[in-house]
């Protein structure tokens, strides 16, 4: 471990990282992120106003989106040499603030970091049919070992569990569709275009792909060609957890992007699917699935993305002024 001097002051490197971790995936791309760049800290808040209120009232999805981009903030910093404590949920009374990264050192580069860095940049959700490869196992366990490093943990559901899981999405989708609230807060996010959140057309399938499990029904087509293929060689993954509070949706979000992360590295493309954890019957459905081991917080598809034709264009962000408050660093100088 090294202790050279950082050749950049640390507030830089902190609005950086925070600047870097606007890659990360949200649910529907609503960002509900907002970062504070002090002195000798970052800090981590939730934008309630992006939350989706109708399909995750507790917000659940919310705190694991705003995970999503914690722990990209952290590889962010290790990879440019720092080192931090992390202090999640650190105020009872201000439930706002998500994380703390205080106590910052500087202790050399890390490589495996800066990999995962050059990661967030291509990582990106590919809603089409899956290639006829089958994912190879040591990936999936890399990938497992990603979620549990992360304090979570990964199940690869057996074909019985993925047909459960099947009727269970059909179900959700349902109940989703029925729901006029859901609708519309569905449509608002699909028709974000120039606000550098949302789903724009070009990321959305132009026709329902086919899947084992059926996707996300977003209430619009898109404008992403969808080849003929089926998902049948994908494998789906529960990302579950000992405890279903907002402190473990928080590490479960970071295990997602680790995992996410680690993926893209190895050439898997992942598929978030929150419908079944936003409806409460079928949550329940994906707990008895874990046969009472823990938690659910999120459904994954994985899968080899298919090699003959070139993924969707990548997801717009908010602008990084809109996500990193630098004023308190700005006014003193640092
Ligand atoms: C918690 C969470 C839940 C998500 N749920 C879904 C989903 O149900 N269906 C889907 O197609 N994408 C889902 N996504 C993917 C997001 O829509 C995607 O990350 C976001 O639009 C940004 O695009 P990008 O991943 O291509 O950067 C989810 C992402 C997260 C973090």
């Amino acid at each position: 471990m090294s202790h050279e001097t950082p050749d950049r002051p640390l507030t830089t490197a902190l609005a950086e990282a925070a600047a870097t971790a606007g890659h990360a995936p949200s649910v529907h791309n609503t960002q509900p992120w907002r970062w504070r760049v002090l002195p000798d800290a970052l800090e981590l808040r939730v934008v309630r106003d992006r939350q989706l209120t109708a399909a995750d009232p507790e917000g659940r999805l919310l705190a694991l989106s705003c995970g999503t981009a914690l722990h990209h903030a952290r590889v962010a910093l290790a990879a440019e040499g720092w080192s931090c404590v992390v202090e999640r949920l650190p105020d009872p009374g201000d439930p706002e603030l998500l994380a703390r990264l205080g106590d910052l050192r500087h202790v050399g580069a890390d490589a495996e970091a800066m990999r995962l860095v050059q990661c967030m940049r291509v990582r990106h959700t590919d809603r089409r049919p899956v290639s006829d490869e089958p994912v190879p196992a040591a990936a999936l366990d890399d990938i497992a070992k990603a979620v549990a490093a992360e304090g979570s943990r990964m199940q690869v559901l057996n074909a019985d569990q993925v047909m459960e899981l099947a009727a269970a999405a059909a179900h959700a989708g349902a109940v989703e569709a029925d729901d006029p609230q859901l609708r519309e807060e569905l449509a608002y996010w699909t028709t974000r275009v120039g606000t550098g959140t949302g789903l724009p057309p070009e990321v959305l399938p132009a026709q329902a792909p086919q899947t084992t499990v059926p996707a996300r029904d977003f209430g619009r087509s898109g404008t992403l060609p969808v080849g003929p293929g089926h998902d049948r060689a994908a494998v789906y993954g529960l990302l579950f957890g000992d405890e279903d509070e907002p402190d473990t949706w928080l590490r479960a979000g970071e295990a997602l992007s680790a995992a996410w992360l680690t993926a893209t590295r190895l050439g898997v493309s992942v598929v978030p699917l929150s419908g079944v954890v936003e409806v409460e019957g079928t949550r329940q459905t994906l707990r008895q699935t874990l046969a009472g081991i823990g938690y659910p917080y999120l459904v994954l598809r994985m899968g080899l993305a298919d090699p003959e034709h070139a993924g969707p264009p990548h997801t717009p962000r908010l602008a990084t002024e809109q996500i990193v408050d630098t004023s308190a660093v700005r006014a003193g100088g640092a």
